[in-house]
């Protein structure tokens, strides 16, 4: 297992991004002293409700990732899964992140992974191209598309496996024009779907830049999900572990203060 959920006993453990609160009961099973911020009412609500249905106790909290209103030093752990990256800036939370951990306080963070086959294969090719051709199938009638576009609103999609997904990303770029297809621009639309308004994808290289205040850093790349693609469900699952290993979605990074 990559999150050490078991050693988090007795400790007092900061989730920041909480969702609907599946890590954070992890973290109260395994008798951490919990609180758990996020930016949104609804994903607290969640957690609460996730904590209350296991009748586990826990402090839930409305906190920007960029101004956490916590001392510096409280926390023994902070953890972060797939958050950080929707920040506009992810170093500003990672600095937050270094100062409520007390010395030697340990950090665990996943952030979407660059060098991947999702970010390279899937987004900056197949999805680019598709959306391409979209906008090319459109030519001669995009004056009236965008007058149009003016009077439409976000659909309220997330992910990317609804049909209407190549409609808002055509939608989208009648907005910004052919900005919207350059790497750093589109990828922000293309990991938790198309009206998602930030994402980044982050190197090891990117990330040791991010964590160089910290001491002991390691990585671990992850998350490959073989089943998704054709062909993929008849491949051993050691051909799965093999790719998520390296070409993963997701980057792991253990930090200690
Ligand atoms: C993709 S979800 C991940 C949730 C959960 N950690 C999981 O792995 O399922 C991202 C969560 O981070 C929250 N979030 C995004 N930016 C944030 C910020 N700057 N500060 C706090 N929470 C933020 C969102 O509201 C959302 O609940």
């Amino acid at each position: 297992m990559l999150v050490p959920f078991a050693e988090a006993k007795g400790k007092k453990v900061l989730e920041i991004g909480t969702g609907n609160g599946a890590d954070g009961v992890m973290f109260a099973l395994n008798g951490a002293i919990y609180t758990g911020v996020d930016l949104t009412e609804a994903a607290l609500e969640a957690t609460r409700k996730h904590f209350k249905a296991l009748g586990l106790s826990g402090v839930f909290q409305k906190e920007n990732a960029e101004h956490l209103s916590f001392p510096d030093e409280s926390f023994d752990f902070v953890y972060s899964h797939g958050v950080l990256h929707h920040t506009p800036n992810t170093q500003v939370a990672i600095d937050e992140v270094y100062r409520v951990l007390k010395p030697g306080g340990r950090a665990i963070i996943m952030l979407y992974h660059k060098h991947s086959f999702n970010y390279c294969v899937r987004i900056m090719a197949y999805m680019r191209s598709r959306v391409l051709l979209k906008i090319l199938s459109r030519t001669g009638r995009r004056r009236v598309d965008r007058e149009r576009a003016l009077f439409q609103s976000p659909a309220g999609l997330r992910g990317n496996t609804d049909c209407r997904i190549w409609e808002i990303h055509y939608h989208n770029f009648l907005k910004e024009g052919w900005s919207y297809l350059k790497a750093e621009n589109f990828v922000h639309h293309c990991t938790d779907g198309p009206e998602c308004p930030v994402a980044f994808a982050f190197s090891k290289t990117d990330a040791q830049r991010l964590f160089s205040r910290f001491q002991r850093v390691q990585m671990k790349v992850a998350h490959f999900p073989l089943n998704r693609y054709p062909l993929g469900r008849c491949l051993p699952f050691g051909v799965e572990r093999f790719l998520a290993d390296k070409i993963g979605w997701y980057l792991f990074i253990f930090a200690s203060k």
